[in-house]
């Protein structure tokens, strides 16, 4: 798809579909007000012969208007002006999208961009309407054999801003928006390929392609490797498996050399059995997705690489199978972390925390700024927060609010919980320095507490994104989640970051 950035008048537009909204009930936005004016009113009289309302997520093609230059306009409803907001936006630029990639034109031309969203400036809305035409058209059939294919598809799409002084402002949140847009393109595709296929080897090759396409170092550490760094915890859960166990390491040195990064580290479950704590059959099929944290870091580090963001920034991987086995780890087990505090293995199906675990003291070389791990870790956050909120918690007040922040902005947004010390009793042990869980009550606190005692060397939040990153039942994919908000964490970090010598401007 390619895009651009227009302003001028929409009756005037050589385009095979201008887009214009409608609000509810039957009131013209502005620009479908300019056409309906230079076309003697042909849309005020289709609203009041009643063919359209303006509700959210309606639309109605037009073809033949008279007095504009465009071969269709599309009318999209909008709901009340006076509760149109974010969602309300996505949703408008949403059933446009979807509408122009049905008919036979092969450009569409938006004005929706131009719509007032209360509190969103001009880079918001053109940084969403590429995130939501790409979140629109995605698709996911690389293992189908025969393509469902769309006869004439959409292949240029232009937005259009009120100003032309807004131009440059737009163009460059259109390229934040594409760049975020493929990093959840990359962490979709991974988060749907199935176990068989997406394996820690496979994350590893994906890193490096990466790594080659945009710049990025790359270091893949093996099995040996890491049992010389004495990542017992990670290496427990991979010992049920025949898919040798991968640590990856990406970075984007974007910032000044020698800056201190920020650190990402995505829990890479390629499949989540259970292990011996074997899981209920239902759903098995979705614990594919339990490596979606490993996929939205290789997509933010994706994302930025393309904006070229002047900041240091590392992703980290540990990945593995969680599978039963002769081998494998069981209930009752021992086992000493790099950070050389035991565990006691309860339930091998409380992994993820094992991984991160060594990701989280590995990582301390890095010096970071601050680490933030993205993990599907936990059942519980899915029954507190649902599928729309991800779960926050963080040993600092500052970095969390960024966090919430950068979310908000995304339109991703998270949830704060508390990190309070009185949780850790829930982790005692009597064989070890802990257990790995912390019973039923507080089941993403206890989680985040276990992680909590492997970061006390820097600054440290956690993203449960266990209900965030896949939709389950008919629409089941992954989401892409949280890209968006880690994405804009990046951003914003880079603002206030030292920029790198060569690229300051010099008096
Ligand atoms: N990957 C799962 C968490 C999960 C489960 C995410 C279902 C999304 C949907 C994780 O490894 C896990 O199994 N967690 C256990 C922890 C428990 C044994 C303390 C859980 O949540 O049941
Ligand atoms: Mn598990
Ligand atoms: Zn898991």
């Amino acid at each position: 798809m390619e895009f651009s950035i227009k302003s001028g008048s929409p009756e005037k537009q050589r385009s095979a579909c201008v887009v214009v909204g409608v609000f509810e009930p039957r009131k013209l936005s502005a620009a479908a007000e300019v056409i309906d004016n230079a076309a003697h009113q042909f849309l005020s009289d289709i609203l009041r012969r009643g063919d359209m309302e303006g509700k959210s997520g309606s639309c109605l093609l037009l073809h033949g208007v008279p007095g504009v230059e465009a071969d269709r306009i599309l009318l999209v409803g909008l709901g009340k002006e006076r509760e149109f907001r974010e969602k309300e936006y996505r949703t408008a630029v949403a059933t446009a999208v979807r509408q122009l990639n049905e008919t036979g034109g092969f450009d569409g031309t938006l004005y929706l961009t131009e719509l007032a969203v209360k509190k969103r400036d001009v880079a918001w809305k053109i940084r969403q309407a590429a995130l939501v035409v790409q979140e629109t058209l995605y698709r996911f059939d690389r293992l189908k054999s025969k393509k469902e294919e769309v006869r004439r598809p959409l292949r240029k799409l232009t937005f259009c801003v009120t100003r032309r002084n807004e131009l440059a402002t737009a163009e460059n949140a259109l390229a934040e928006g594409l760049a975020i847009a493929a990093g959840m393109d990359l962490a979709k595709d991974l988060g749907n390929l199935p176990g068989n296929i997406c394996t820690p080897s496979y994350l590893a090759d994906q890193a490096r392609q990466l790594a080659k396409s945009h710049a990025l170092g790359v270091d893949i550490l093996d099995r040996a490797d890491m049992e010389k760094l004495g990542m017992h915890t990670l290496l427990s859960v991979a010992r049920g498996s025949h898919e040798p166990p991968r640590f990856i390491v990406l970075r984007h040195s974007g910032g000044v050399s020698g800056a201190k990064p920020v650190v990402l580290v995505g829990k890479g479950i390629t499949f989540d059995s259970g292990g011996i704590s074997l899981k209920p059959g239902a759903e098995m099929d979705e614990m594919k997705y339990d490596m979606c944290g490993a996929a939205s870091v290789l997509g933010t580090l994706k994302a930025a690489a393309m904006m070229k963001l002047p900041l240091n920034v590392v992703g980290v991987i540990p990945s593995t199978e969680n599978m039963p086995g002769g081998a494998a780890t069981k209930p009752g087990d021992v086992i000493t972390s790099m950070s050389g505090q035991t565990v006691e293995i309860l339930n091998t199906d409380a992994e993820g925390r094992l991984i991160l675990c060594d990701a989280l003291t590995y990582v301390e070389r890095f010096d970071p700024e601050c680490v933030v791990d993205i993990a599907t870790l936990t059942g519980a956050c899915v029954i507190a927060l649902g599928h729309v909120a991800t779960g926050l918690l963080a040993n600092n007040d500052g970095l969390a609010r960024e966090l919430l922040d950068a979310g908000q902005d995304a339109y991703d947004r998270a949830w704060q919980m508390p990190l309070w010390d009185d949780y850790q009793e829930q982790l005692k042990s009597n064989f070890a320095d802990m257990a790995n869980i912390g019973g039923r009550p507080a089941g993403t606190i206890t989680a985040a507490c276990f992680l909590a005692r492997f970061t006390d060397k820097y600054y440290w939040a956690h993203l449960d994104i266990a209900g965030t990153a896949w939709r389950s039942g008919k629409d089941k994919g992954a989401t892409g989640r949280p890209v968006p908000l880690l994405s804009h964490f990046l951003m914003d970090r880079a603002k206030s970051a030292p920029k790198p010598v060569a690229k300051r401007k010099r008096g």
